[in-house]
């Protein structure tokens, strides 16, 4: 790669800012200076400095991605069992991404994948209290003192949930459909919130993360989120934007 190119993908700044301190001769690589333009180093063994103290790295891009998770897949970038995981029925080639929390293998909808660790951390840390909203359809239909219970915390084993919010949208074939919104990702919660009040969910999207919506992605397909959709959800979560 072009000396002055490694220099960009650094972060030091444009290429031809770059080109600029190597003219004034300013960068060393391996110790030695360098003036030549169009010199090419090996990013794996050379190591290149800024006026001899500031040792270059290279500033991996950031990579966010929105899934709309199908059924039938895990949130794993490897399954010991073999199982289709989301990396793979994406294609994805790309470098190094993760799933951020996980979505069950029978539930669908929004997932994100990134290469950033912190964002990663701050939509699921529990201090953030991030909203997740999802769309419900339960077995039978729930009486309004069990729909209570799931709005004002419900025991879901050893942990009793947080306030919810539950809005009852219609029915189906004599099942209930709701959207829920919650704050917390316990294992399964949502299903085990339903299980909790004697209506076993019969099938589960999540359409929203904090200001991240499914919006028209279809089931199956995946997009890069926007940059105003990422500095939206670090301002949300109290972040700097690093803008
Ligand atoms: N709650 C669940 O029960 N399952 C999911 O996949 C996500 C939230």
């Amino acid at each position: 790669m072009r000396l002055h190119k490694y220099m960009a993908y650094c972060g030091i700044g444009s290429r031809r800012k770059c080109e600029e301190l190597i003219r004034q001769g300013r960068v060393f690589l391996n110790g030695k200076q360098v003036t030549k333009m169009g010199t090419i180093i090996n990013p794996d063994k050379d190591v290149v400095t800024l006026d001899q103290n500031q040792h270059l790295e290279l500033v991996e891009e950031k990579i966010y991605i929105m899934l709309n998770k199908p059924q039938g897949i895990i949130t794993s970038v490897y399954d010991p069992q073999g199982r289709k995981t989301v990396l793979e029925h994406m294609g994805w080639k790309g470098s190094r991404i993760f799933p951020v929390g996980r979505l069950d293998f029978d539930t669908e909808g929004l997932l994100i994948l990134t290469n950033d660790g912190e964002f990663a951390f701050t939509m699921t840390h529990p201090k953030h209290q991030v909203e997740k909203g999802y769309y419900c359809v339960v077995k039978g239909l729930p009486k309004p003192q069990a729909i209570n219970r799931l709005k004002h915390g419900v025991d879901i084993g050893g942990f009793v949930t947080s306030p919810a919010e539950v809005e009852y949208t219609g029915k189906s074939n004599g099942n209930a459909i709701f959207r829920l919104t919650i704050h917390e990702g316990k294992n399964r919660q949502v299903r085990r919130m339903f299980e909790a009040i004697g209506h076993p969910v019969i099938y589960l999207r999540r359409e929203r993360i904090g200001n991240l919506t499914l919006g028209e992605l279809n089931t199956g397909l995946w997009r890069y989120l926007s940059h105003k959709e990422v500095i939206d959800f670090k301002l949300l979560t109290g972040g700097k934007s690093n803008d």
